[in-house]
């Protein structure tokens, strides 16, 4: 049986999403921003994230898989899909769900580094930094976060949960054990 318990309710994400959006808002002011929607994970975060961002806009969308098993990404990326626009001399900021062992981000800064945008920085919503392999320079964290499997508010297992509003902790027990 899965079960969900909440770690981090609607109404706190959304109060920190509001204080990474002001922090944002300062940090940029004057320019255009351009944020890189990494799916889906990030769909949820990213729209919150962008009403509250006080500049102007760009919005796009990149898909990544990454070879491994479902438990542990190897480093080696798949662009699934590449983002639409050139971001040669834009201010770019990647946003993701979750950084964890920090394989995928450290492949995706790697690359979008070479297209040669004005700047890149990372956003994140949620950071497990006990489990992290490489090094990666995140610049706004949602919340860190001790090493659970969670889901919602964009996370997913096995694309289930996406959609709750709150991030819980899955835990998956047996169901055979009685009754
Ligand atoms: P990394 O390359 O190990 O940093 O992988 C990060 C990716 O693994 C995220 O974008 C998520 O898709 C997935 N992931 C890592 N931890 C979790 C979790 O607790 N819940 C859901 N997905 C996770
Ligand atoms: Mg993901």
């Amino acid at each position: 049986m899965e079960n969900i318990k909440v770690m981090i309710p609607e109404e706190r994400l959304l109060a920190r999403v509001r204080e990474l959006a002001e922090q944002i808002t300062e940090d940029y002011a004057g320019c255009e921003l351009k944020l890189i929607c990494i799916l889906k994970g990030s769909v949820f975060f990213t729209t919150e994230l962008a009403k509250r961002i006080n500049l102007p806009i760009k919005l796009d969308f990149m898909s990544v898989s990454s070879y491994g098993d479902d438990t542990e990404s190897s480093g080696r990326v798949r662009i699934v899909k590449d983002i639409d626009e050139s971001i040669r001399g834009h201010h770019v900021l990647v946003v993701e769900d979750i950084v964890d062992s920090g394989r995928t981000l450290s492949f995706l800064l790697e690359l979008l580094q070479s297209r040669q945008p004005a700047s890149l920085a990372l956003c994140t919503l949620l950071d497990k930094p006990s489990r992290r392999v490489t090094d990666v320079q995140v610049q706004y964290t949602g919340f860190e976060i001790p090493d659970e499997f969670v889901v919602g508010f964009g996370l997913d297992y096995a694309q289930k949960y996406r959609a709750l509003p709150y991030i819980g902790i899955l835990s998956i027990t047996d169901d055979d054990v009685e009754g």
